[in-house]
C-alpha cells in the first residue's frame, strides 16, 4: 500500500512539473448558475481545469457545483445570497446551521477547498438604498463566529464581495479615494473587523459600465493599452480606469489606517453582446489584455504587488436578471454551452479550450412557417408569448440578432422557446405558424441555438457512478512509467 502510495506521489509530482513547465497558472473566475441550461457541474470543473483556473467563486451553495469541485485541486470562494442576511444576521445558530451544511459538510465529506465565505453580493449598492446596510454586518460576525466554532477558523476566512460604488473622489482623482459618507462608519468597522480575521477586501471593478453608464467617457480609457487622454495624478499617469478606480480605494485604505490590506478583484470582464460596446472585439481587447496582467504579476501604480483577480465571468447565464441591461445575460468567456466565444492565451501561447462531452438535444430548429402571414396578429402574441419564456434579449436593438428581418426575428423567438422547453413537441406550434427544419437558420453573427440535453447528462451521470473503478496497482506503476516518458527523464 505505502509503495503504491509513493508511486502516486511520483507521479503526479512529475505530471505537476510537466504542466508547470507548460505554464499553467493561478486563473480565477466566477461560476454563475443562472441558466435554463446549466453545464453539469463535472463538465465546468473539468473546463476550469483544462483552462488554467485555480480558483473559483460561486454566488450560492450550490450541492451540485460543490461536490463536483471535491479534490480537483480548485480553491473555492462560496457565496451567501443577500436574501439569507436577514437570517444570518438575526441569530448566530442560523449561522453556525448554514456553516455546518454549505462549508463544512463540503470540506468534510468532498474533500471541497472552501478558503472563503463571500457574505452577501454588493449589499451596499447605490441602487438598494439601505436595504441590507444593517444586517450586513451582523451576518458578517456572526458568520465568522461560526467558522471558527467549527474549527475552521484557520482555513475559511471571511469577506463581504463590494461594488466599488463604496468608495468615491472628490477631487477626480485617485488620490481623493475615501469611502461613500453614508456608509462611511460602517465601512471603517467591516475593513477593521475583516483585518482582525485575516480576511480580504473584496471589491468589483467594472470599466465596461463605466464606459456603458456615461455616453461622454473617454472610450479609448476604458481598455488597457491606451495612450489617449491619461488622468495626471501628481506624479502618476493613470492610461486606464481600472488601475485609476483601483488606487482610488488604495488610498481610501491609507487615508483610513489600512494601507496594508489585502485586496480582491471579486468581478471584472466585459460582456460580448447587447450594448453598443458589448461586443467580441471589445470583450478580447480587454479580457487579454487583463490577463496579461495577471500572468505577469502587474500591480497598479499604488500596489504593485498584484490583487487576486476573478474574472466575470465563465460561461453565458440565459436566465440572469436583466434589470441592469440585456447584456448581463452575455459576460462568458465561454458561450452557455461551454463553447468558445472569441480566442484568448492564457499564457505562452496557450489558448483556451471548449468544454468537452457536451451533449445536445437533436440538430433541429423551430421556425416561422413559410406559410404563415406575419400580418397575422397570432405572429405578434406569440413571440411575445415566447420570448417571456425563452431568452431573447440578442433580438434587441444593436444586438447580434437585431438586424433579423420579421421572419427570421418570429423564428428566432419560436426557436429559443422550442429549445429552452428542451425541444418539446407541443412547443414547436404556435398556433400552427410553426414548422421544424434540420436547416441550421443562423446568420452570423446570430447564431439560432440548440440548447443542452440535460436528460441525456442525467443518464450519463447516473450510469458513470456505477462503474466507477478502483484503480489497481498495475496501472498506477504503467503510469509512473508513462509519466517518466511523457516528461522525457530518461
Ligand atoms: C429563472 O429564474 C426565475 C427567477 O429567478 C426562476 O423562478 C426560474 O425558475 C428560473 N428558470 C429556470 C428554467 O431556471
Ligand atoms: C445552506 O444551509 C442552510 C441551513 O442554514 C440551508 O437552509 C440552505 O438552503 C443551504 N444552502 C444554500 C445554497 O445556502
Ligand atoms: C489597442 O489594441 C487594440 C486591439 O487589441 C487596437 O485596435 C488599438 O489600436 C490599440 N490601441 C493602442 C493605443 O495601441
Ligand atoms: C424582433 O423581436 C424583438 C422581440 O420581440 C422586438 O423587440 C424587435 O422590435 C423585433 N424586430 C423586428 C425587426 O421585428
Ligand atoms: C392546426 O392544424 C391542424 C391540422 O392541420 C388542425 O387540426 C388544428 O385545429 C390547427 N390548430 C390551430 C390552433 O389552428
Amino acid at each position: 500500500m505505502g509503495q503504491i502510495r509513493l508511486l502516486w506521489f511520483f507521479f503526479l509530482w512529475l505530471v505537476g512539473c510537466g504542466s508547470l513547465a507548460k505554464g499553467v497558472l493561478g486563473l480565477a473566475c466566477n461560476w454563475g448558475l443562472q441558466s435554463t441550461h446549466p453545464l453539469p457541474p463535472t463538465i465546468v470543473v473539468k473546463l476550469l481545469k483544462d483552462n488554467g483556473f485555480k480558483k473559483v467563486k460561486l454566488f450560492e451553495a450550490d450541492p451540485g457545483a460543490l461536490k463536483a469541485l471535491g479534490r480537483s485541486g480548485i480553491e473555492v470562494m462560496v457565496g451567501i445570497p443577500n436574501d439569507m442576511l436577514a437570517s444570518l444576521a438575526s441569530s448566530v445558530r442560523n449561522a453556525e446551521a448554514w456553516v455546518q451544511q454549505n462549508v463544512s459538510n463540503y470540506i468534510s465529506n468532498y474533500g471541497t477547498d472552501i478558503r472563503h465565505v463571500a457574505v452577501a453580493n454588493e449589499p451596499f449598492l447605490r441602487t438598494y438604498k439601505d436595504m441590507f446596510v444593517r444586517t450586513t454586518f451582523p451576518a458578517l460576525q456572526n458568520i465568522q463566529a461560526a467558522i471558527i466554532k467549527a474549527g475552521l477558523g484557520k482555513q475559511v476566512k471571511v469577506t463581504i464581495p463590494l461594488n466599488a460604488d463604496v468608495y468615491q473622489t472628490d477631487s477626480g482623482l485617485p488620490s481623493g479615494g475615501n469611502f461613500r459618507p453614508d456608509i462611511y462608519d460602517l465601512m471603517i468597522k467591516i475593513i477593521k473587523f475583516l483585518q482582525d480575521n485575516g480576511g480580504p477586501l473584496t471589491i468589483n471593478i467594472y470599466p465596461f459600465l463605466s464606459l456603458q453608464a456615461d455616453p461622454n467617457f473617454p472610450k479609448e480609457y476604458a481598455f488597457f493599452n491606451n495612450t489617449a487622454s491619461p488622468l495626471v495624478d501628481g506624479s502618476i499617469v493613470y492610461t486606464n480606469v481600472y488601475d485609476a478606480n483601483f488606487d482610488t480605494l488604495i488610498s481610501a485604505l491609507e487615508k483610513n489606517g489600512f494601507g496594508q490590506m489585502p485586496v480582491i478583484i471579486g468581478e471584472v470582464g466585459w460582456p460580448t453582446d447587447c450594448d453598443p460596446s458589448a461586443n467580441v472585439n471589445n470583450a478580447r481587447r480587454f479580457n487579454q489584455a487583463l490577463l496579461n496582467r495577471i500572468i505577469q504579476g502587474q500591480g497598479s501604480p499604488k500596489r504593485r504587488t498584484p490583487p487576486e483577480v476573478y474574472l466575470f465571468s465563465l460561461i453565458d447565464e440565459d436566465n440572469k436578471s436583466v434589470l441592469p441591461g440585456n447584456f448581463e445575460r452575455h459576460w462568458g468567456i465561454f458561450n452557455y454551452d461551454g463553447s468558445i466565444k472569441y480566442p484568448l492565451d492564457i499564457g505562452n501561447g496557450r489558448p483556451i479550450v471548449a468544454a468537452k462531452g457536451v451533449k445536445y438535444l437533436a440538430r433541429q430548429w423551430c421556425v416561422l412557417s413559410p406559410s404563415a402571414s406575419i400580418s397575422d396578429p397570432n405572429v405578434a402574441q406569440s413571440i411575445i408569448y415566447a420570448c417571456q419564456y425563452a431568452d431573447c434579449t440578442t433580438l434587441g436593438y444593436g444586438s447580434s440578432c437585431g438586424n433579423l428581418d420579421v421572419r427570421n426575428n418570429a423564428s428566432y423567438a419560436f426557436n429559443m422557446y422550442y429549445q429552452t422547453t428542451n425541444q418539446r413537441k407541443d412547443s414547436c406550434s404556435f398556433n400552427n405558424l410553426s414548422v421544424i427544419t434540420t436547416v441550421d437558420p443562423s446568420q452570423a453573427p446570430c447564431r439560432f441555438e440548440i440548447m443542452i440535453d440535460i436528460g441525456k447528462h442525467e443518464l450519463a451521470r447516473s450510469h458513470g457512478k456505477s462503474s466507477a473503478a478502483r484503480i489497481p496497482s498495475l496501472i498506477s506503476a504503467l503510469m509512473l512509467v508513462l509519466a517518466f516518458v511523457i516528461c522525457g527523464v530518461y
